[in-house]
């Protein structure tokens, strides 16, 4: 028999162990999703309760649909109907600090989630929303090669970061109210193809990795810009994590007939083997700066690192990203292991915490090694919290 001396740990352990058991839901996409609402985050407001168009709730709202399409629990569709109606007026007018003539494509990342709504209620208001961001890109300042910039106030500037931002959006309004128009079919593809020939490092280069540095100005005038080809000197995992995502996301919308779908895809099929070399060997997951591996003060960065398992397996699932010998599924997969083991962290409240992602990477300063690192990470952001979402929805596929 069993002394109480014995029985008590053993006890212990399974009260411990099935608390922790119903506090964590199932599926990580789900406990993250809920974590976030639960928190408030992604809602159209900002902290302080104040409308507010955010890139940020316009990619946790794309991973809420999707989740909601999953699972049929129309809880995750009110919240993205909630936060889009905190940002925008009964009449269409979009509010919540967006102004048109910032010319940034920032907010423009709200606008998928307009274009949903629209396609599933038919209220005009969604249309005009979503012709409001159209109308903006149609006097967009563009460079001398037709790259929207990144924000007017970035002159000339073209930013991996705003390809995720304009472009899906783009794309979709396109597919649903112009199908025919072959002008911007192909400039939505020049979007992409411009960025990544002005920003691919070159081979030959210094920890040379075959990606993308984070922009690039072309008239070669910026502090960071390099000055034969005008990009900036380092390559900012979330940029690029960005990057991809709008890829595997725009190909899902881009007609496969027209030329741009193969050049889109050449891009993605021609990095994606060298972002899965660029992991770090041991940990499976990328660096914030990933031209400078192993240097001190770099860390492993968790937004960008749920960005590319995204990508990854989302482009393997839907054929985009060819993987025979299955390195691509493996790389991120052991990439997702070390995020559950060492990012997640489980609440009393029964929430989940993400951590490590770095709050912002801006162009606006001197782009070096110093300024990436030098900027803090934040518990729980939601540009962290969102991708994670999407990384789990697509490991949780497999
Ligand atoms: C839907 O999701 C919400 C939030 O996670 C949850 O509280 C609710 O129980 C779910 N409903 C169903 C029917 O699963
Ligand atoms: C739309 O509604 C808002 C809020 O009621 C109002 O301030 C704005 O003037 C209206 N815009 C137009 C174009 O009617
Ligand atoms: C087609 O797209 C181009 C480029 O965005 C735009 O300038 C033009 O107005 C669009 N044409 C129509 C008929 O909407
Ligand atoms: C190459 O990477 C090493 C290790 O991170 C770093 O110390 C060095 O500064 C890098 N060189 C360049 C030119 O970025
Ligand atoms: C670049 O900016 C960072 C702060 O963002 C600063 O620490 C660093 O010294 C600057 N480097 C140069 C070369 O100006």
């Amino acid at each position: 028999m069993f002394s109480a001396g014995h029985l008590l740990p053993l006890l212990l352990a399974f009260v411990v162990h099935t608390s922790t058991v119903l506090a964590r839901p199932h599926s990580y996409a789900v406990w993250a999703a809920d974590s976030a609402t639960k928190r408030g985050q992604g809602n159209g407001l900002s902290s302080s309760g104040q409308p507010s168009v955010s890139y940020e709730h316009g990619e946790l709202q794309w991973g809420l649909r999707q989740l909601y399409e999953r699972t049929g629990n129309k809880t995750y569709y009110n919240y993205i109907v909630s936060g889009a109606n905190n940002i925008v007026y009964d009449n269409g007018t979009v509010h919540g600090g967006y102004t048109i003539s910032d010319y940034s494509l920032d907010p423009v990342r709200t606008g998928p989630t307009f274009l949903y709504l629209y396609s599933r209620t038919k209220q005009a208001k969604w249309k005009t929303a979503a012709d409001i961001f159209r109308g903006q890109l149609n006097g967009h300042p563009r460079t001398a090669e037709g790259q929207f910039w990144h924000k007017l106030r970035y002159f000339n500037q073209g930013w991996l970061d705003g390809i995720y931002m304009g472009d899906v959006f783009y794309a979709q309004y396109t597919k649903d109210f112009q199908p025919t128009n072959a002008t911007a079919w192909a400039d939505i593809a020049a979007q992409f193809t411009l960025i990544y020939r002005n920003t691919l490092q070159a081979p030959g280069s210094a920890n040379y990795t075959g990606l993308l540095y984070h922009g690039y100005d072309y008239s070669h005038t910026a502090v960071w810009a390099s000055p034969d080809r005008g990009h900036s000197p380092e390559i900012w995992d979330r940029a690029l994590g960005w990057y991809f995502m709008a890829m595997v996301d725009v190909l899902d919308i881009f007609p496969e007939s027209n030329s741009g779908y193969a050049s889109i895809q050449n891009i993605l099929r021609a990095l994606a083997p060298k972002l899965r070399d660029a992991a770090d060997l041991k940990s499976g997951v990328w660096w914030l700066v990933m031209t400078q591996p192993g240097r001190a003060q770099n860390y492993f960065e968790s937004s960008g690192t749920a960005m590319f398992v995204y990508s990854l397996l989302k482009g393997v699932r839907m054929g985009y990203i060819p993987d025979s010998d299955g390195s691509i599924v493996k790389a991120a997969k052991k990439a997702y292991q070390y995020m559950i083991a060492n990012w997640v962290v489980a609440n009393p409240d029964g929430t989940m915490d993400w951590t490590s992602t770095v709050e912002v990477g801006s162009l606006s300063g001197n782009g070096t090694f110093e300024y990436y690192v030098g900027v803090p990470t934040a518990l729980n952001d939601l540009k962290g919290v969102a991708a994670f979402l999407l990384a789990s929805l697509e490991y949780e596929r497999l």
